[in-house]
């Protein structure tokens, strides 16, 4: 059975969250491709150049995820992402994973629009951009870095615009997308609301 979930939305709507949930239930494979944005600019924060950081990915650059979810390195990924030669060389990668059998999420910016335009079920993830701001404070704070609320909120809006007005593959919803606004929502009913989506769109 081939059955792809697409989910875009912007940096820290819980994207990864309710991919990681939807991949559970049903069991289907999940593909957080901003992963692979990261590993590319974190390739080209150590000194090589964008398009050829692209095509020599490996596996072993996406073995460490903890390691590419800092500040820089979403920067960089933001950065690298409007290089159109860039987003070729991962292309196929994203399109293979999406159509494997058993299932797959995929989440990131442009899923639904360019990567799987025929993908069964798509969500887009969004909140207010202070809302995601503290979420990500938060996150970080988890971690142990520690950050300021009015950096962190510049440093997502900055992204917002860069991914949102690059010319190739921008973020935006699809037109067949479900919006999920998960600002005031709890994570368990955003959760929820998007296992109802694609349970229906399974069992039509
Ligand atoms: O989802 P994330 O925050 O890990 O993504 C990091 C950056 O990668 C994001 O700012 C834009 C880029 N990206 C993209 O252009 N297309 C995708 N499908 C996923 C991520």
């Amino acid at each position: 059975m081939r059955f792809t979930v697409a989910i875009d939305g912007p940096a820290a709507a819980g994207k990864g969250t309710i991919g990681r949930a939807v991949a559970a239930e049903f069991s289907f494979a999940h593909l957080d491709t901003g992963l692979l944005y990261r590993a590319v600019g974190a390739r080209v924060l150590a000194g090589e150049p964008a398009q050829q950081a692209a095509e020599d990915l490996q596996p072993q650059d996406l073995a460490d995820p903890e390691a590419l979810r800092t500040p820089d390195v979403a920067q960089a990924a933001s950065k690298v992402a409007v290089i159109p030669e860039v987003r070729a060389a991962l292309l196929d990668f994203q399109r293979a994973f999406a159509t494997r059998v058993g299932g797959a999420v995929l989440d990131g910016r442009d899923i639904g629009t360019v990567i799987c335009p025929h993908a069964e079920v798509k969500l887009f993830v969004t909140a207010s951009a202070e809302v995601r701001a503290k979420r990500r404070l938060d996150e970080l704070a988890d971690r142990g870095i520690e950050a300021e609320y009015a950096t962190v909120l510049a440093d997502v809006r900055a992204r917002d615009a860069r991914d949102a007005d690059r010319a190739t593959a921008p973020m935006r919803a699809a037109e067949d997308a479900l919006v999920l606004d998960t600002s005031a929502l709890s994570v368990d009913d955003a959760v929820a609301a998007a296992i109802a989506a694609v349970r229906a769109k399974r069992d039509a």
